[in-house]
């Protein structure tokens, strides 16, 4: 039997580091109500480096680490939804700079679920044989789309990316466990960014992307409710119990959603790693940062069961649980 294997991880974050008090200079928020509220202390903002800077840096390690040739691999998947262009794709910026020229790119964009839908369109392509060799990244330069007179949300959101190689490898037991990925089209309002003008625009120039707007009560309400849900679906498909998943990664957007999560799913918290602390929500980034960190401090093991669940924009959830 063959499945799939996450041989590396790795993550990338630019220098500059920017705290809580930092932003209290410039809007009207303190440190006390970021951390009381979300459980954020500080965040990476980029100075000069765009989406796929961040993303073929993350791909230049994972080559590193893994000692893979750039040409083995099969396909190159970013997820993103701060992309550093309409078209050319980021992945396919990355694909150039790795020189991967095996490689088939493109993005993924489910915002902060995308690294989950990365992780399931590479599995579905490696299932039917069309890929053996895959890496999926997740990559953000989010502070490009905020406005830094919003407080209610410039003070969420971070730089960054992860990501993993995957193979298909032969193996004793299945290690793709449960895929549950859901879309919420109807509540499309509810979180956007970057939304462009309709209509022709002959002759004025071209118009400015918006900024971040989110109805931040609605999208807690959702991810409290909806993430469970995704992972009680994801975890029923084989017949997995919750207490038969060792590690669950959730998408690092709110402490406190993390939190309520856990205990609703009647979950030993310990269970749920956060580092959001140090990163701020970096949306599709922000699993494939913590998954590496859990990695490199010996938190996830080999044989581990993971369940990595986001959820954001579109508004998506999706969960897919692996064996690592
Ligand atoms: N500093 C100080 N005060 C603030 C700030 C701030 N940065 N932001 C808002 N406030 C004020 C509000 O104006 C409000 O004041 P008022 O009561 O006088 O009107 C008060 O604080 C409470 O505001 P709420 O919005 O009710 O605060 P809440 O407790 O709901 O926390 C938050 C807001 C943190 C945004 C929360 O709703 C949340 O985390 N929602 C989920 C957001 C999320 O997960 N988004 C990511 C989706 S992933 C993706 O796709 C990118």
């Amino acid at each position: 039997m063959e499945d799939l294997k996450i041989v590396q991880t790795a993550s990338w974050v630019p220098d500059q580091v920017i705290d809580n008090d930092d932003l209290s200079r410039i809007m009207d928020t303190s440190d006390d109500w970021i951390q009381s509220r979300t459980g954020i202390k500080r965040r990476h903002i980029s100075k000069h480096e765009n989406t796929a800077d961040l993303a073929s840096k993350t791909g230049q390690l994972l080559l590193e680490k893994s000692g893979w040739q750039a040409e083995e691999l099969d396909l190159i998947l970013v997820a993103t939804m701060s992309p550093d262009a309409y078209t050319p794709s980021t992945a396919a910026i990355v694909q150039g700079r790795l020189q991967a020229k095996n490689a088939v790119a493109f993005d993924v964009s489910a915002a902060c679920s995308g690294f989950v839908y990365g992780l399931a369109v590479a599995s579905q392509m490696m299932s039917t044989g069309m890929v053996k060799k895959a890496m999926v990244i997740g990559s953000e330069v989010l502070s490009k789309l905020i406005d830094w007179h919003d407080r209610t949300t410039a003070v969420l959101f971070g730089d960054g990316a992860g990501g993993v190689l995957l193979e298909k490898v032969p193996v004793k037991a299945p290690t793709l466990l449960g895929l549950q990925l859901k879309t919420f089209g109807e509540l499309s309002n509810e979180l956007s960014a970057g939304m462009t003008s309709s209509g022709n625009t002959f002759p004025k120039p071209l118009t400015e992307l918006t900024p971040f707007k989110m109805n931040g009560r609605a999208v807690y309400r959702f991810a409290t409710h909806e993430v469970p849900e995704s992972i009680l679906q994801a975890s029923a498909q084989n017949k997995l119990t919750l207490d038969q998943i060792d590690v669950f990664l959730l998408h690092q957007a709110n402490a406190r959603i993390i939190r309520q999560v856990a205990k609703r799913l009647k979950q030993p918290l310990e269970k749920f790693p956060i580092n959001i602390a140090e990163y701020g929500n970096t949306s599709a980034a922000s699993e494939p940062i913590l998954l590496d960190e859990c990695v490199e401090k010996g938190m996830i093991k080999r044989g581990d069961i993971l369940a990595l669940s986001g959820f954001g924009g579109g508004l998506t959830t999706g969960t897919i649980i692996l064996r690592y």
